[in-house]
């Protein structure tokens, strides 16, 4: 039996837009290279996100910022190729979309042109709207990212939960509808209080798709990494374990060291 009631051989902005309607929720993870994107994708996974959090997981940066746009746009090209059926979403870097929007629109071009992917997400409210529209008028998928963003980590000074207070709640409600007046296709709601988080995803026609949002989202999105258990420094208490890769894999390292050093490996089976 599908778990998917919407069918759909390539998993499109329209596919997720139907999905909403239907109210069959949305299922996204990271991937930022070949051979995780072709088993998430197997699994049918609904969207891939080449994450920005590349720059923690790949690269061993204590922020997103240091990414940059062609490391990004060689972890997106590596996914594209794994991937038969889940729409591939590329995030924009620190630095490529900020400054003015003819700038964001040629980065989002490099993007869509040098790794094949269907769409680019970006984090912000009103300050970027002229840069979303100009890039949807280019006729480039945009997702929008909104709650707590964290290439604005030095902004905020902790990654807490964002938007509890009925200030930051309200400017949130606004930024989400301009995104998408502007053309986002979906919004990605990171780290709020679930009441929100559902509030807003009953209030807009796009999908959104949580991360520490609840559970009254259109869809869900996790860092694959995290669910796997592969990285164990990071467990927010919005994150499901799925499996303890960790432990899985240095017991198969630790295992092959043991048979190299011992001449267990290779056997005669094993060799020509
Ligand atoms: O970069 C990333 O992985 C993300 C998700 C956490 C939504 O933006």
């Amino acid at each position: 039996m599908s778990i998917h009631k919407v069918q759909a051989k390539r998993v499109t902005t329209h596919t997720l837009q139907e999905m909403k309607n239907v109210g069959e929720k949305i299922t996204m993870l990271t991937a930022y290279d070949y051979s995780f994107a072709r088993i998430i994708d197997d699994a049918g996974i609904d969207v891939i996100l080449v994450g920005d959090s590349a720059s923690n997981v790949m690269h061993g940066h204590e922020t997103t910022l240091p990414i940059t746009l062609q490391q990004m746009i060689d972890h997106g090209a590596a996914v594209v190729k794994a991937c038969k059926r889940a729409l591939v979403v590329v995030d924009m870097p620190f630095g490529t979309y900020q400054g003015d929007s003819l700038n964001a629109l040629q980065s989002s071009i490099r993007i869509m042109k040098e790794t094949g992917a269907h769409a680019v997400k970006m984090e912000g409210g009103e300050f970027i709207l002229e840069s979303v529209s100009r890039i949807v008028n280019a006729g480039i998928p945009v997702m929008g990212h909104l709650g707590l963003m964290p290439q604005s980590i030095y902004k905020y000074g902790t990654y807490v939960v964002r938007a509890k207070e009925e200030l930051e709640a309200e400017q949130l409600k606004k930024d989400a509808i301009k995104l998408q007046e502007a053309g986002c296709f979906a919004i990605v709601l990171e780290k709020i209080p679930a009441k929100l988080a559902k509030e807003v995803s009953m209030m807009l026609h796009i999908p959104v798709i949580g991360i520490g949002a609840g559970n009254g989202c259109d869809g869900q999105v996790l860092v694959t990494q995290d669910m796997l258990g592969i990285l164990k420094d990071f467990s927010p208490r919005f994150l499901r374990r799925y499996a303890n890769l960790y432990e899985v894999m240095k017991k198969a390292f630790e295992q092959y060291a043991v048979d190299v050093k011992t001449g267990d490996f290779p056997n005669e089976k094993e060799s020509y």
